[in-house]
């Protein structure tokens, strides 16, 4: 196969990615095509033809990012650049082009995009939560920027975790935190935490869930993240005030949103599973830890009706989805830790993924009801 004198210069050269990739991964065809990143050879492939190729070598983790979201800036060319689309909204303009507006993102953040002009098999197949190699340039629009994407093909196996948000911090990290906490306590709670959340199997939903679909700690790891946070500000708690039961009052934290790993699901984007629709976080969590204690044998009676307490009660209100008030010492410490820690995380966020003009949000936060200002050192 060879390269065809009708196929433009700047189109062969927007391949030769693939191109270097293939002969890096060790394909005996790579000297047919390209010796040189700068140098063509001539021949009779044209453009659907070096598509295929370079579908046809592409595996988990061999195509690296150039660029992600959080460091782009207005003017970039982004050149094949794999990305997840998120919010698709199909239009037409007067003159009857389909165009779509749609959400791009990777694990650094999300960018409001526009797709003019797309071809009928892209939109046919494009769905929210699928990765495509894209092509366009970051401008800016109404103090935002925006990616005004020009050709896309998809991404036939990508790394999950390179496109949904992450965690600020690495898993190893956050799981070394959590058994150092836990080997702070005493017994009971010592040992029914390490049952509880120590093990294999639930420790590594634990760690990848995220806390909420939307709003803060939507990423991977966010379910983690969350509970620490909430455990580390229990700590400040349990030494500010009196009389609370420090043991109690970190475990509540760390369990609290424990039934979110079945509540949630992170298929292509977070979503909400049928045991979350219909059970719930609460619920689940409160059956799962009554139906642990029983296991392990030695957490019961008052101290573990107080816990469940902690769990049940620790969103605030009727309203808010609790169906008991919080009615002890730890219960209305966890519920205000919950509400602090969620919107502090849900502040931080929403300045990551709308970062505006002179330190102001472009758009009024959902959580805040207002436009938000950044922190002076923000960047
Ligand atoms: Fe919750
Ligand atoms: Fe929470």
């Amino acid at each position: 196969m060879w390269f065809s004198n009708d196929v433009s210069q700047e189109t062969l050269l927007r391949h030769c990615y693939h191109l270097i990739c293939i002969k890096i991964s060790g394909e005996k065809t790579n000297s047919i095509f390209l010796k040189y990143p700068d140098q063509l050879m001539i021949g009779s492939v044209n453009e659907t033809l070096f598509r295929d190729v370079s579908r046809e070598t592409q595996t988990k983790g061999n195509r690296l990012k150039n660029n992600y979201i959080a460091d782009m800036e207005q003017g970039l060319e982004l050149i094949d650049e794999p990305l997840m689309f998120k919010d698709l909204v199909r239009r037409t303009t007067k003159d009857n082009r389909a165009y779509v507006l749609c959400t791009l993102s990777d694990r650094s953040g999300q960018m409001s995009g526009v797709y003019w002009d797309i071809p009928d098999q892209i939109n046919q197949v494009l769905r929210p939560g699928m990765v495509m190699f894209v092509t366009g340039k970051v401008s800016r629009y109404k103090d935002s920027l925006q990616i005004g994407i020009t050709d896309s093909y998809p991404h036939d196996n990508p790394d999950l975790t390179d496109f949904m948000p992450g965690a600020s911090r690495t898993t190893a990290e956050m799981v070394e935190e959590l058994k150092s906490l836990i080997g702070s306590m005493q017994d009971p709670w010592q040992g029914f935490l390490t049952h509880l959340l120590l093990n294999e199997s639930f420790l590594s939903r634990f760690s990848e869930s995220p806390a909420a679909i939307a709003m803060h700690h939507a990423s991977v790891g966010g379910l983690l993240e969350h509970s620490l946070s909430m455990a580390r500000l229990a700590e400040s708690a349990a030494a500010n005030y009196p009389h609370v039961n420090r043991d109690l009052l970190i475990s509540g934290a760390l369990v609290h949103d424990m039934g979110k790993v079945w509540e949630y699901t992170l298929d292509g984007e977070f979503g909400v599973s049928d045991d979350g629709h219909l059970v719930g976080h609460i619920t689940r969590a409160a059956i799962h830890i009554e139906s642990e204690a029983g296991k392990y044998g030695k957490l019961e009676g008052e101290d573990l009706r107080e816990l469940l307490h902690l769990v049940v009660s620790h969103h605030g209100t009727l309203e808010w989805g609790s169906p008991v008030q919080p009615k002890t010492l730890e219960a209305i410490l966890l519920h205000q830790l919950d509400l602090m820690d969620s919107r502090v995380q849900g502040y931080f966020d929403f300045l990551r993924n709308e970062p505006g003009l002179d330190g102001w949000t472009p758009r009024r936060s959902f959580m805040h009801n207002t436009h938000l200002r950044a922190p002076k050192d923000w960047t």
